[in-house]
């Protein structure tokens, strides 16, 4: 891929409070009204006007953005309205290059500038200066987190907490829109059964419910119910579509799969998520079934907008356009900005304009599209269809009425601020996923008095966050504790247990991604310190930089000398237990089989040493459940609870029967697992015996807290359908709850399932629900109860 050319300023310095800037951006918001007021340029700045005295642009009614964005269109030129397409990045670090651009109409949309006195200024040059004073909008990925970094989002995913998962993405809304974003390329919805593809730390696992459940909670808390308020932002649902599907789990690679796939396990977060009032929808760079989806009509038509009815807008990836020709679909970068924009992609991300002779040119759109539009190759009812989207985005967003919605103020106010660190706290607390203790080697007693916390991830504030820390992030290693406020694990581990002795080794000399811990020169250090501790915490896992975008891995081991490190510490016989760190599930055969305790962290984000230290010393009960299931070897892979049924099913006593010889199928630890510090039964499972496909029902079950502590489980409801058409999974999460039970406690859950859990997608793409006998199960894992008992179990019949 070509070399992101707006990613230069990662490193940028962050903002300054400078009182001429603010003066200047308090003039412009000044000049943009009176321009408004003074009734130029004509019926859509009256249409500002008007949204000004009525506060927000959601005001206006859907008629009336129609018939401003109409008129707009009336008065633009081609090139503007090309303009309007077209997003570029900054190649500066104040994007100061994005001035003139701005000034002369020719990108509609900038992503990857930070820093509300930068975005100010540039939206400055396009409200004063432009022809046609139409403002900019400002995207840019905010993942799980802006200033305050809440887990990684398959960390939040283990939570299963959509209600929690929704407040951290206001939270990041609150944040980023107080510098000026206004646009976040976030939720990724892709499901995935492919832990070698590095992006699965960006979604919500394996399972289409779960998934479409949080893909909703995530554009709501981004958006809230009126995304041109201040503290919101407009959301795009990415990769769009089937991206987390590439062939061998490599990047950007191919994907080819049935109709029915698509529609059962890929789509569904996407539907769910256009129906929660997405504002946009990001194409995916791979090809589906052959075709690239960038410029896949199927895709962005007839499913998006045809059968789902999305009014957004609809944005490539970066830099995808022109790829069309790399794919060898398109001839040349003409016909690449034909068959994208016909597909229905509206806006080029990542643009280069003005490029000087010799770079190479991605602005396809703006380059080409004129010339397309008098060879009658585009119409202009296409055209102008895809700049519609775009303006609306505008109105929808309220940059019309109030284009500089950040300040320095509502900065200070919002970074970082304590009601943001305690939701990172709480979130870090819920996603904690406990996948091994015996002998009760956890939780540690409070007062332990010589702890050793050894690992390269013991102390190490950068790579706990995961990959997608956001462009302006202060990544200075001097601030990152001070400035950030992150805590370690060996930071929260001495803030919970004052009085102990804390003895931090890292043990490894590197840990990166070329070199991830491959020397073992540091480890004698970490033995002594295991040796002396009476406990030793043991954090490992992956340098971050090994998940995330273009980051596949062929292996699934903890990578480098790790799993040696660990080993050296067991051989100590000494108590022990491992914190893992990582963007995806891992292969631990050895560490399920021998660990005295295991806790999944993920990347906790800037509260996970207090979080994990929560969990180690029994502050908080772990509640979280796996949203990807760990495989036993890479083998296994691609890998998930809800398989289609065989005709020889599995059977690990007989040979001719859909298994391997050298490993059992079930993975180590199945989707929807995880352990706490108490136990709990079911019981009193009740379901009716028959069913209509019209109609709603009840299932209840009874959960009781039969240990000792109290905590939190996350109940949940499978069903399988047997005679259909098209086999439907073995199981499906149709239904979980999270229930809170203090010991001996019991409580009844009620799920309400209806024709939607029961149906199916068919291989035209159709939503059938056909009569049949079901199964179901009520447990606490996919595995049913923990990892190996069914759980409770009955049938019924849909009629
Ligand atoms: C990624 C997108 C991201 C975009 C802008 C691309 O490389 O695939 O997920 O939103 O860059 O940063």
């Amino acid at each position: 891929m070509a070399e992101r050319i707006a990613r230069v300023v990662r490193e940028e310095p962050r903002r300054s409070f400078g009182f001429l800037i603010g003066v200047a951006a308090l003039l412009a918001a000044t000049v943009v009204l009176v321009i408004g007021l003074s009734g130029t340029p004509g019926a859509a700045a009256r249409g500002r006007s008007a949204q000004r005295a009525g506060a927000r642009t959601a005001a206006l009614s859907q008629s009336q953005i129609s018939a401003n964005v109409d008129h707009l269109l009336g008065e633009m030129t081609v090139a503007e309205k090309f303009g309007q397409l077209e997003q570029a990045g900054p190649g500066t670090p104040t994007g100061s290059d994005l001035i003139p651009l701005a000034e002369q109409g020719k990108i509609g949309s900038v992503l990857d500038l930070t820093g509300v006195d930068n975005i100010n200024a540039v939206q400055q040059a396009a409200v004063n200066n432009s022809r046609l004073h139409i403002p900019l909008i400002f995207g840019l990925d905010v993942i799980h987190g802006y200033r305050t970094m809440f887990p990684v989002p398959l960390g939040e995913a283990s939570s299963w907490d959509p209600a929690l998962i929704s407040t951290d993405e206001s939270v990041s809304a609150d944040e980023a829109s107080a510098d000026g974003i206004k646009w976040t390329f976030n939720p990724m919805v892709d499901i995935s059964r492919d832990p070698r593809w590095g992006r699965v730390v960006e979604g919500a696992g394996e399972d289409p419910f779960l998934g479409s459940a949080i893909a909703a909670a995530k554009v709501t808390g981004y958006q809230g119910s009126d995304f041109s308020a201040p503290d919101r932002l407009a959301a795009t649902i990415k990769h769009f579509g089937g991206y987390g599907a590439p062939v061998a789990g490599r990047e950007y690679n191919t994907v080819d799969m049935s109709t029915q796939q698509l529609f059962n396990d890929y789509l569904p977060p996407y539907k769910a998520a256009v129906d929660a009032g997405a504002a946009t929808v990001m194409s995916s760079f791979n090809s589906l079934n052959g075709v690239p989806n960038t410029a896949n009509p199927y895709l962005l038509t007839t499913i998006l907008r045809d059968e789902w009815g999305f009014g957004g807008a609809t944005i490539s990836d970066y830099q995808a356009v022109q790829e069309l020709e790399a794919f060898g679909y398109a001839s040349d970068g003409a016909d690449a900005a034909r068959l994208a924009l016909t597909a229905g992609e509206n806006i080029e991300m990542a643009v280069q304009i003005g490029a000087t002779a010799g770079q190479p040119v991605y602005s396809t759109y703006e380059q080409y599209g004129p010339q397309l539009l008098k060879e009658g190759k585009i119409t202009m009812t296409q055209l102008n269809d895809a700049v519609r989207h775009v303006l609306t985005l505008k109105y929808l967003a309220g940059m019309f009425s109030n284009p500089y919605q950040g300040s320095d103020a509502r900065v200070a106010s919002s970074e970082l601020s304590p009601a943001h660190v305690s939701a990172a706290r709480q979130m870090a607390d819920e996603s904690m996923v406990l996948l091994k203790n015996s002998g009760g080697a956890l939780p540690l007693s409070p007062s332990t008095a010589n702890i050793a916390v050894v690992g390269p991830l013991a102390d190490d504030a950068l790579n706990q966050l995961g990959p997608d820390v956001p462009i302006g992030y202060d990544t200075n290693a001097a601030d990152l504790k001070s400035t950030d406020k992150i805590v370690t694990v060996a930071d929260g581990i001495k803030a919970a247990d004052p009085s102990a002795t804390v003895t931090t080794v890292n043990g490894c000399t590197t840990f990166t991604v070329d070199d991830p811990c491959n020397e073992t020169g540091g480890f004698g250090a970490a033995v002594a310190a295991a040796q002396a501790a009476d406990v030793t915490v043991v954090v490992v896992g992956e340098p971050s930089g090994m998940s995330g975008e273009a980051s596949s891995r062929t292996s699934l081991d903890l990578p480098g000398q790790q799993l040696a490190l660990i080993q050296q510490i067991a051989a100590t016989g000494k108590p022990y237990v491992v914190v893992l760190m990582n963007g995806r599930p891992l292969t631990i055969p050895w560490l399920a089989n021998n660990a005295p305790a295991l806790l999944e962290a993920w990347y906790p984000g800037t509260e996970g040493g207090d979080a994990v230290a929560d969990v180690l010393f029994g502050k908080v009960n772990p509640s979280g459940k796996l949203p990807m299931s760990f495989p036993v070897n890479v083998g296994q892979v691609p890998v998930s609870y809800n398989e289609l049924p065989t005709g020889r099913p599995y059977d690990p006593t007989s040979k001719w029967n859909s298994r391997y010889l050298d490993a059992p199928n079930p993975p180590q630890y199945p989707f929807g697992y995880g352990l706490s510090y108490t136990t709990f039964g079911f019981s009193n499972l009740s379901a009716p015996t028959s069913v209509s496909s019209t109609g709603t029902f009840h299932v209840t079950a009874d959960v009781t807290n039969t240990g000792s502590v109290a905590g939190t489980d996350v109940v949940q409801l499978y069903l399988h359908e047997s005679d259909t058409s098209i086999l439907q999974p073995v199981k499906k999460l149709e239904g979980f709850q999270r229930v809170a039970l203090a010991p001996g406690q019991s409580k009844t859950v009620t799920f309400t399932l209806g024709p939607q859990n029961l149906g199916y997608y068919n291989d035209q793409g159709q939503f059938v629900v056909q009569p049949g006998p079901f199964d179901l199960w009520v447990g606490d894992s996919s595995a049913g109860v923990g990892l190996n008992s069914p759980g409770l179990h009955t049938t019924f019949t849909l009629s």
